[in-house]
């Protein structure tokens, strides 16, 4: 069916493993909690950036309580670094949900995770894959092109067919050890540079684009806790889109919020440099 046996497959893909398997601060815990964030952090950034990071995550919020409660300014100055702050921002509405509807505990259902905000159909099965073993399968972007590549499929398969693929060859039992053999096999033997196969990840925002003054915005508001609208107006004069509709974009999706006539992250200190 495919140019090669799921039985063939497997056998390459753990060969591999046995020989070249990575270790990561994510691989060594059960945890849903740790691996959920691990799993939001890796959605953008490579992993080698992610592990030191993580690790001071994880020390400042051990669990879905404590991230819940912390300020949004907080927990955007722990994502600092780790790409768009609204995936920040998601993960800690996805906390206090976890608190909320499910007593501080992140559910193992896929259905269920798959509610959360930031949580899409890769992350809602890659959780209780990596937790709990679960045997479901999950496809990010290298999991996509090993397949695509070591199978035989047409590089523009739809989802849904990939999806059933992936769930024949996975081998039950071993749902966790496979999806992280998978990934080491994408990320350091079949890399995208040798197949050709384009990832279907997004880019950081170019100069200039509204995404891109937003972003230097947030910075300035990370590190001055709250700043006059009169001086943002000034300071980006230059804007094509208009600062202060920015701003407004910023205030609708609670990312921002105004102290009188000072513009502020919530749960910033109150400092006006
Ligand atoms: N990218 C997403 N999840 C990962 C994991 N568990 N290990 C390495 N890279 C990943």
């Amino acid at each position: 069916m495919y140019s090669v046996s799921a039985e063939v497959f497997r056998e390459k893909i753990f060969g591999f493993f046995q020989e070249n398997r990575r270790d990561f601060p994510w691989r060594r815990t059960c945890d849903r909690y740790a691996v959920m964030v691990s799993e939001v952090m890796l959605q953008q950034t490579q992993a080698e950036r992610v592990a030191p990071r993580f690790l001071q995550w994880m020390e400042r919020f051990p669990d879905a309580a404590s991230l819940a409660s912390a300020s949004l300014h907080e927990v955007l100055q722990m994502w600092s670094g780790l790409g768009y702050n609204a995936r920040g921002q998601r993960l800690q509405l996805a906390a206090a949900m976890i608190v909320e509807l499910h007593g501080g505990t992140v559910p193992w259902d896929p259905d269920i995770l798959a509610t959360l905000p930031g949580i899409g159909p890769y992350t809602s099965r890659s959780i209780p894959v990596f937790a709990d073993n679960l045997d479901i399968a999950t496809i990010d972007t290298n999991i996509r092109r090993v397949l695509i590549h070591e199978l035989g499929l047409p590089e523009d398969i739809r989802p849904s067919g990939l999806r059933c693929v992936a769930e024949e060859v996975l081998p039950k039992g071993r749902s966790r050890d496979w999806h992280n053999a998978l990934m080491d096999y994408g990320a350091l033997e079949l890399t995208s540079r040798k197949t050709g196969i384009a990832p279907l990840t997004k880019q950081s925002p170019f100069k200039g684009s509204r995404r891109w003054y937003r972003g230097r915005l947030m910075r300035d508001l990370l590190s001055a806790g709250r700043l006059p609208m009169a001086g943002i107006e000034e300071r980006y004069a230059d804007c094509p889109y208009g600062i202060a509709s920015i701003v407004d974009s910023l205030l609708r999706e609670g990312m921002a919020e105004m102290y009188g006539e000072m513009v502020g992250i919530p749960g910033a200190p109150g400092s006006a440099k």
